[in-house]
């Protein structure tokens, strides 16, 4: 038996669509930051019978199952007892399934002494969920392709740029359209989706340099844009894929505000309506409490640079 504890990622080069085959690789290559504050902890052990229980919930869960399946079949792991709890709200667009990935991976290499490295796990995690590799590594990661696989870099470390993400909730509601589902749909639907993935190599090289020159405004630049041409392929979807809702729109506009009153900050959304502010930590809690009063915003929550996901001690 092994326990592990993963966090969330938030994508600044967004990933939306996958490769054409059947071991979920993403169509483009992304950047990440992996938060602290938010985690998944999940304990894996052997069992009888397969068994998920999620937030002390049992429940069937096709991805994870098949998931499973999968790993039993490259490394003879049987059923297994799947245990695995989150802090923050499950599956409504604040990376749950990356840090869930993440965490089930790590504790699965634990408890069967695999030895997988940080890029075997990573490609690993993948396969569950593809923002999941990114999740393995701390601070700022990329998922590309190298040497014929998608797997996932750490490129700069939580302490050589420390960075905050303050989280708005604008709802805990479970989104509708999961990201698989609204992956295949914008695939086969939308007329901008190919420019968006012929686009996306030119945006990964862009950022990638802001954040070896620490260029804060360019990051910022470049995650914006590419949130929102991420959403401007949502939407043209069909039927289209709205993951906003009003307070989302009210804390873009806060955001943009606060922007233009000298402070620096970015915004980014993923599949879900939740604001993910992006900023220096001296100007986190003025970002948090402008955040807090925008109206309908739920809570928020101050985060730093995380650490990629790891194994923890049994209680
Ligand atoms: O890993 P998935 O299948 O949950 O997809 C993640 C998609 C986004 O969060 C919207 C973007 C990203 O790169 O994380």
């Amino acid at each position: 038996m092994a326990q592990a504890r993963a966090h969330p990622n938030i994508a600044l080069v967004k990933y939306w669509g996958k490769a054409p085959g059947s071991d979920n690789k993403p169509a483009s290559p992304s950047i990440s930051l992996t938060i602290d504050e938010l985690e998944t902890v999940t304990r894996v052990s052997a069992a009888k019978k397969e068994t998920i229980r999620l937030n002390g919930k049992l429940v069937q869960d096709k991805k994870i199952s098949n998931f499973l399946r999968l790993f039993d079949e490259a490394f003879g792991t049987g059923p297994l007892n799947i245990e695995s709890s989150n802090n923050f709200p499950t599956g409504s667009g604040l990376a749950s399934s990356a840090s869930g990935f993440a965490a089930l991976v790590t504790a699965l290499n634990e408890t069967f002494e695999l030895g997988l490295d940080l890029p075997e796990r990573s490609i690993w995690a993948r396969r569950g969920s593809g923002s999941a590799a990114r999740s393995m590594c701390s601070g700022i990661a990329t998922l590309e392709e190298v040497s014929g696989d998608w797997q996932a870099r750490e490129i700069s470390a939580p302490s050589r740029w420390p960075l905050s993400v303050v989280v708005a909730i604008t709802t805990e509601d479970r989104k509708s359209v999961s990201s698989s589902v609204g992956m295949e749909r914008s695939r086969s639907t939308s007329p901008f989706y190919k420019a968006w993935i012929a686009n996306a190599t030119k945006e990964f090289d862009t950022c990638k340099a802001a954040i070896k020159n620490k260029d804060f405004q360019q990051l910022g630049m470049i995650t914006e844009s590419s949130c929102l041409q991420m959403h401007a392929v949502m939407m043209s979807s069909y039927p289209a894929l709205i993951y906003w809702n009003e307070v989302t729109v009210n804390c873009i506009r806060a955001v943009r505000e606060m922007r233009s009153q000298g402070l620096d900050v970015f915004f980014s959304i993923d599949a879900g309506p939740q604001i993910k502010a992006i900023c220096l930590p001296e100007g986190s809690s003025k970002v948090e409490s402008l955040l807090r009063n925008v109206k309908g915003v739920k809570r928020t929550i101050n985060c730093g640079l995380g650490l990629g996901a790891h194994t923890v001690t049994n209680d």
